[in-house]
């Protein structure tokens, strides 16, 4: 379960199989944040260089624009390109109606934003994430991105709604994580999520959140990458 050469090999035969099935000539395309979207974006470039193909990748964050770059892929902006044909990424949880956690590496702002002005949101991942409630593997908390400036009374309102909120510390650096977007990240355990939509309104009612790490009815497809080195293709009903 914890082999690393296994969990990696599941990231990129769900990557593959996510890539090859869904990407065409000329889309404007979606990538993601975390380390599945790696093995999506290296697939992605191999197909596009050996086709030739012409296609405009919109990054989810820092670390997608690098990754983009890195890989000779067409970078743009959403402004340049408002409609997407596909957005690629990963998540932390994914459950029976492929509703999604998100948001464990930072970017859960932008990566709504480019899930939101997608035709399709394809999700990938390894057979760790997926349960039937949110909550049930994800056990760090529901990231939620917020202004700085009113960490204090957002965590007050939050365990008004029995979530027990952290505020997401940095590693390399004193203080909190800073994201892309200079705000905070407070983690949110509310246990077992059985209605994440209505969390996510809840919580999306609070002033000072930008924006929750709940995906709620957004995914298309979620491919899963399974210990037999299957995938599993699953679809919204
Ligand atoms: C980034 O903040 C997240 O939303 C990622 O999409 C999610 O955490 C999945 O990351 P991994 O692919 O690293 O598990």
């Amino acid at each position: 379960m914890g082999d690393i050469n296994l969990i990696e090999k599941c990231k990129r035969e769900a990557a593959k199989l996510a890539v090859k099935e869904n990407i065409r000539n000329n889309m404007k395309i979606g990538i993601g944040s975390g380390s599945t979207i790696v093995f999506a974006v290296r697939e992605l470039a191999k197909i596009v260089k050996g086709n030739n193909w012409d296609v405009i990748c919109i990054p989810s964050s820092y670390q997608a624009e690098q990754l983009i770059i890195e890989n000779g892929l067409t970078l743009g902006t959403l402004n340049q390109n408002p409609e997407l044909d596909i957005d690629l990424d990963g998540a932390d949880e994914i459950d029976e109606k492929l509703n999604l956690i998100k948001g464990g590496g930072g970017c859960l702002v932008q990566e709504k934003i480019l899930a939101s002005y997608s035709k399709k949101l394809i999700i990938i991942a390894d057979f760790r994430k997926k349960s039937k409630y949110l909550g049930e593997k994800w056990k760090k908390g529901v990231p939620i991105e917020i202004f700085p400036g009113a960490c204090i009374p957002i965590m007050k309102e939050i365990e008004k709604f029995n979530g027990v909120p952290n505020l997401r510390m940095a590693v390399a650096k004193m203080g909190p994580v800073v994201t892309d977007n200079s705000n905070f990240i407070i983690d949110a355990d509310f246990s077992i999520i059985k209605d994440p939509k209505d969390l996510n309104k809840k919580l999306l009612s609070i002033s000072g959140i930008v924006d929750t790490g709940l995906f709620i009815n957004m995914t298309s497809i979620a491919y899963i990458g399974q210990e037999d080195g299957s995938v599993q293709k699953l679809e919204k009903s």
